[in-house]
């Protein structure tokens, strides 16, 4: 089903993993896409993926955490695509080590990329999603999605950094949704429980073994389950949606 046809989103980190997976998600129900990354060339491979399903993508290399990159950004998307109407702030990264021990350039890193980033992409995109005009008139205005964790709800031992951003980036969800939802701009969080990736592929048997013991469904998540959920989020379906934490972990926690 093609709900998103003529739709613009930018995605953030989309050069691989959960970010490639929903840019792909995304073209497949008809959107043009803004593949962001670190560096343009590293968008290469999504954007060929995504021009296969027909739609129009383009690589753009931006950092999140920096200001005038992100306005910039966000400029040449509109002028590029002429608008945007999904804006999903994936791009996120890791520094994990125990409270004591961090230094204050890992936690200033982690918020930097994860709290940061998402903020200045949504400050950036909420003018242009404002005034957005459906063909009779009304407010047509847009859809934002920040991609969470789980641990941003429950906390995790050695991610003092890492929880306290996604934290701040669910509260930030519900603040842009009260902010914004007069204009028909609607703000949602995606929490991914334990998703196969890269970021994960990292960690230690036992460390896995442990986390399996709580999920419910038995597997770890797929970046397609996330996909899906973001799809969602982004269109018409979810209409009335807006300012909630979408968990999708397996059942990890309620
Ligand atoms: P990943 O490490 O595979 O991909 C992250 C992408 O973000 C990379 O392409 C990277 O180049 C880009 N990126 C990093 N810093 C950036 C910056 N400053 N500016 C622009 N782009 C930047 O990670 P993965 O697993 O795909 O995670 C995506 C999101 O999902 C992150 O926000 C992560 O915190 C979140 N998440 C992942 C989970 C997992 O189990 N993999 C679980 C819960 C949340």
């Amino acid at each position: 089903m093609e709900n998103l046809k003529g739709k613009t989103a930018i995605v953030t980190g989309a050069a691989r993993g959960i970010g490639r997976a929903i840019a792909e998600e995304l073209a497949s129900a008809g959107a043009n896409v803004a593949v962001c990354d670190l560096k343009e060339e590293w968008c290469a491979e999504t954007v060929a993926a995504l021009e296969a399903l027909g739609v129009k993508a383009k690589g753009y290399g931006v950092n999140v955490s920096v200001s005038q990159e992100v306005d910039a950004c966000v400029k040449t998307v509109i002028a590029d695509f002429g608008g945007v109407d999904v804006m999903v702030n994936n791009a996120g990264i890791t520094k994990d080590g125990l409270l004591m021990r961090m230094s204050d350039e890992d936690w200033d890193s982690v918020l930097d990329v994860n709290l940061k980033g998402t903020f200045l992409f949504t400050r950036a995109v909420s003018r242009p999603m404002m005034k957005n005009k459906a063909p009779d008139g009304s407010q047509a205005g847009g859809s934002i999605i920040n991609i969470a964790s789980v641990v941003g709800i429950m906390g995790n031992a050695g991610q003092a950094n890492y929880t306290a951003s996604k934290g701040g980036v669910i509260a930030l969800t519900k603040t842009t949704a009260k902010e914004l939802g007069s204009r028909n701009v609607r703000c949602n969080a995606v929490a991914p429980g334990f998703i196969q990736s890269k970021m994960t592929d990292v960690l230690p048997d036992d460390v896995k073994k442990a986390y399996m013991d709580t999920i419910p469904l038995k597997r770890f998540g797929t970046v397609s389950d996330i996909a899906k959920a973001v799809r969602w989020l982004a269109g018409d379906d979810s209409a009335y949606v807006t300012g909630q934490v979408i968990s999708v972990n397996g059942g990890m926690i309620g």
